[in-house]
């Protein structure tokens, strides 16, 4: 099978291009190497003759064309603007890649010929929810910039189903963790500053849940959607582990070797979605499950973390100090 996979060189989108190239896929990563993408995060693959790297942005048409070069049998779309946060603070990024970006990318795929496409989305989209789990047919009520993009995202790669019968497939996947995730989200966040000495910044009261799925996990379902997603249909991909955000802050700490006086709780995020939880029975159905347990993956994480500062030491500078002062009002542990 030859793909395209964008944003190739992200946390999960190079788990993918790794599960890709062990499946015998041939693999084009179409990356635009923004701050959240890092070539190091692909070294291992870069002489695989089955891998090539494309820099170019998923919104510029001449750039995706150069990608599919002479064609692909499928698209999977990783590349987005992706955290939360920084949709709040500088929002016009995320509808520019989000939306518009994947309304190019579609466009382009269909004109090549390209029958199959995986739109990989959020449980975000579908905002908060108090009790019980949302399945794919609950209304979309995304809650941040960020959310909103990827809802709609979404909407254009489903209408792309509807309206020219291209084979689409869109998963929506829960919180996910593990190696090379950016040192702006929740988990690599607090490990990196836990393992600096530095205090861990919980928003509000840290009673906040998310449905926590590990990176392998995540990329084995997107795999299954990818061969077996039935075209038009929406697949969620959750772990099924949810636990508040002090229960994880206090797992990291108690991983680190550090204690409850780092925690330090700061101004909530505007318009904080409280829980998310997915049913994923309709990937099972196809026959996916997740495989790890939340605290194995958890240990091999912080693990991973304790063992590459030579991976986060140099993110933790430059544009990473400017969006940690504008966030959280103050440097970063590595400041
Ligand atoms: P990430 O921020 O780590 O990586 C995003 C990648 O996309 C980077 O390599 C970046 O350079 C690239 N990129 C950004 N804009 C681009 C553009 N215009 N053109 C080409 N490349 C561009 O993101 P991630 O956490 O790996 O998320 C990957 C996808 O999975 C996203 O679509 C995200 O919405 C979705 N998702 C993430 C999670 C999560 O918990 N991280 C959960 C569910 C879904
Ligand atoms: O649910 C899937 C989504 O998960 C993905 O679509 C997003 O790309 C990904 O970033 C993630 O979004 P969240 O906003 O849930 O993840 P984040 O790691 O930013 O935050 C997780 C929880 O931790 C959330 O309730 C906010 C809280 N938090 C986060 C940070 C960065 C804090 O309390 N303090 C922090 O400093």
């Amino acid at each position: 099978m030859r793909l395209l996979i964008t944003g190739g060189c992200g946390f999960i989108g190079s788990a993918f291009v790794r599960l890709a190239l062990a499946r015998g896929a041939e693999v084009t990563n179409l990356d635009k190497l923004t701050y959240a993408g890092n070539p190091k995060n692909l070294a291992e693959v870069e002489g695989d003759p089955a891998y090539r790297f494309v820099h170019g942005d998923i919104a510029d048409a001449d750039a995706v064309r150069a990608a599919i070069g002479d064609g692909a049998d499928a698209v999977v779309n990783l590349a987005a603007e992706s955290h939360v946060d920084r949709s709040i603070l500088a929002p016009a990024e995320f509808p520019r890649t989000d939306v518009v970006g994947t309304t190019v990318l579609l466009h382009e795929a269909r004109t090549a010929g390209i029958e199959r496409f995986v739109q990989v989305s959020t449980d975000e989209v579908y905002g908060s929810i108090e009790s019980g789990s949302f399945t794919e047919t609950d209304r979309l009520a995304p809650s941040s910039p960020y959310s909103a993009s990827k809802a709609g995202g979404d909407l254009q790669a489903l209408a792309w189903h509807h309206t020219f019968g291209m084979s689409v497939v869109v998963t929506r996947g829960s919180n996910t963790f593990g190696p090379r995730q950016y040192p702006e989200k929740l988990i690599p966040l607090f490990v990196t500053n836990a393992l600096d000495g530095q205090p861990v910044p919980v928003y509000g009261d840290g009673m906040q849940v998310r449905d926590w799925i590990s990176v392998d996990d995540h990329c084995t379902g997107i795999w299954t959607a990818l061969e077996r997603g039935e075209p038009g249909a929406i697949y969620n991909i959750g772990g099924g582990y949810e636990a508040t955000n002090l229960d994880i802050t206090r797992r990291i700490l108690d991983l680190t070797g550090r204690d409850e006086s780092l925690i330090e709780h700061v101004a909530d995020r505007p318009g904080h979605d409280r829980r998310y939880s997915l049913d994923s029975s309709r990937l099972r159905a196809l026959g996916w499950a997740p495989t790890a347990a939340f605290a194995d993956a958890l240990v091999a994480t912080v693990g991973w973390y304790r063992d590459r500062r030579d991976w986060w030491e140099p993110i933790k500078s430059g544009e990473y100090r400017r969006y940690y002062e504008a966030q959280y009002g103050r440097g970063s542990a590595s400041s």
